[in-house]
C-alpha cells in the first residue's frame, strides 16, 4: 500500500484540528498542524523583538528558530529551540501577528521543505492540515478536503475555545480579517484545490464531518 496523504484546508474556525486530528487516529496516520508552525515562528519573532510588520526584518531571521513538530494526532507538540511552546503559540498575540509572519516568502519556503518532507517520511500516510496544503504543499495528495462553515458558526466556536474571554463580534472581526489576509497574499493563500472536496461544516456535528472524510479517504486509497 501506497502511504495515504490527506490534505485538508480551509478558513479559520471550519473544524480543521479537530477533524484532522481525529481522522488521523480513526485511519492509524501521523498528523501535522502546519498552522502551529506558523505560530511557532510568529512566537520566536515576538520574543526576540523583531517587527513582525517589517517583511524584510522577519525575512532575514526566517532560518533562525528550529522548529520540532510531534506528528502524533492524540498528543500534537510543538517546540522552538527545544521549548515546548503548544501553549503559548495560541495566544491573543500570536493569533493577531501570524498572517503578518506567514506572508513572508522565505517563511514559507522553510516551511513547505519541512512539511513535504514529513509527508515524504509519514510509514502508514500523514493528515496535513493548513491554508495551501492541497495547492502548493502537497499536490498529489491522496485526498484533498477544504472545509467551510459560516462566518457566524465560526466565530461561535472560536468564542468557545477562547471561553467568552473575547466578544464574540470582535472574535468574528478577528477571524475575517486574518482570513483576509491569508487569502489575499502573494505567496500561496489560502485556496481550494480544483480537486479538492469541499465540506460546509456549518450545520454538521464532530462525528458527522470526520466520518465524511474518512469516507473520501477510503474511496480514493
Ligand atoms: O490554522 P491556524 O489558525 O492555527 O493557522 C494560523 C495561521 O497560520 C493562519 O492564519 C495563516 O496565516 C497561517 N497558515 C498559513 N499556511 C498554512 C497554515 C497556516 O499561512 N498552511
Amino acid at each position: 500500500d501506497n502511504p495515504v496523504i490527506v490534505a485538508i484546508d480551509g478558513p479559520s474556525g471550519t473544524g480543521k484540528s479537530s477533524t484532522s486530528k481525529a481522522v488521523a487516529a480513526k485511519l492509524g496516520l501521523s498528523y501535522l498542524d502546519t498552522g502551529a508552525q506558523y505560530r511557532a515562528i510568529t512566537w520566536w519573532m515576538l520574543a526576540n523583538g523583531i517587527d513582525v510588520d517589517d517583511p524584510a526584518a522577519v525575512a532575514d531571521c526566517a532560518g533562525k528558530p528550529s522548529i520540532v513538530s510531534g506528528t502524533d494526532p492524540l498528543d500534537p507538540q510543538i517546540s522552538v529551540d527545544g521549548v515546548d511552546v503548544t501553549t503559548p503559540i495560541r495566544s491573543q498575540q500570536v493569533t493577531a501577528a501570524v498572517s503578518a509572519v506567514s506572508a513572508v516568502p522565505q517563511v514559507r519556503a522553510r516551511m513547505v521543505e519541512t512539511q513535504r518532507a514529513a509527508a515524504a517520511t509519514a510509514a502508514a500516510g500523514i493528515v496535513v492540515e493548513g491554508r495551501d496544503i492541497g495547492t502548493t504543499v502537497l499536490p498529489d495528495a491522496t485526498a484533498k478536503i477544504f472545509l467551510t462553515a459560516s462566518a457566524e458558526v465560526r466565530a461561535a466556536r472560536r468564542s468557545t475555545e477562547l471561553k467568552g474571554a473575547v466578544s464574540l463580534a470582535a472574535t468574528q472581526e478577528a477571524l475575517i480579517r486574518r482570513d483576509a489576509a491569508d487569502s489575499g497574499r502573494k505567496t500561496s493563500p489560502l485556496a481550494k484545490a480544483d480537486d479538492a472536496i469541499e465540506v460546509d461544516t456549518s450545520e454538521l456535528t464532530l462525528d458527522q464531518v470526520v466520518d465524511r472524510v474518512v469516507a473520501l479517504v477510503e474511496e480514493r486509497r
